[in-house]
């Protein structure tokens, strides 16, 4: 068992309190980037964007919309995990033109792949799109928070915040964006209690099911 990756998941706790003197290097940023670029999603169709605010007054602004959690704000870098906020035909047809190109081959050779997923994308109505592609963000999250804890970086899922309002504030829509979930990525300050706390986390018997 590789026991620095648990000890590195045991580390890592949802930061409810940043250091906002500490900065993430522009090295391990752009590793934390990456680990989002590379997530696999559904048939490969990678139907996000993560967007980066860079720009500190609006961060400050979008506190209030995140339920007054000042990490959003306090944090090195905040990371707005999205998902397209529509997904067509044309979607899935500059998908196959990049895989073709990506891989070498005829775009035609890819016919039989693109129709499955034109008809997996046009059996579901937007509400179930939607969910299908926040699913496939959700993969996103997880592999930062991992990544982030192998690098000695402190994250915080946040789903406590407006939508809606995210998408206003940063003009999401003229992105073709929703936001779905929020990382903030950062250090932990040192008045953080939560930094202790053991771990609440179900019994192994309890969730891992075994049939032979
Ligand atoms: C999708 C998701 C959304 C979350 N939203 C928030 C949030 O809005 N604010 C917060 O402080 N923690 C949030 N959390 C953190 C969880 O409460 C935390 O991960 C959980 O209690 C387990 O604790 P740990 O991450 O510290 O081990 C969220 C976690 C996940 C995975």
């Amino acid at each position: 068992m590789n026991t620095t990756l648990l000890e590195k998941l045991n580390w890592r706790y949802a930061t409810k309190v940043f250091d906002p003197s500490k900065k993430v290097s522009d090295a391990d940023f752009e590793i934390l980037l990456e680990s989002l670029r590379l997530t696999p999603s559904s048939f490969g169709i990678q139907p996000w964007k993560f967007v980066v605010v860079k720009n500190l007054e609006i961060r400050e602004q979008l506190v209030s919309h995140s339920w007054g959690q000042r990490q959003v704000a306090d944090a090195s870098h905040l990371i707005v995990l999205c998902r397209l906020n529509q997904m067509t035909e044309k979607t899935v047809d500059e998908y196959m033109e990049y895989t073709a190109e990506t891989r070498g081959v005829d775009v035609s050779e890819l016919k039989g792949f693109s129709d499955m997923l034109k008809g997996f994308v046009n059996k579901m109505d937007a509400e179930q799109l939607s969910q299908w592609m926040e699913n496939q963000v959700y993969i996103a999250l997880g592999n930062l928070m991992t990544s982030a804890s192998v690098l000695d970086i402190d994250a915080c899922p946040i789903e406590g915040f407006s939508s809606t309002e995210y998408d206003r504030v940063l003009g999401l829509e003229e992105f073709g964006l929703n936001s779905v979930v929020l990382c903030p990525v950062g250090y932990r300050g040192e008045n953080d209690k939560y930094a202790e706390n053991p771990k609440v986390r179900f019994l192994s018997e309890e969730v891992i099911l075994e049939i032979s």
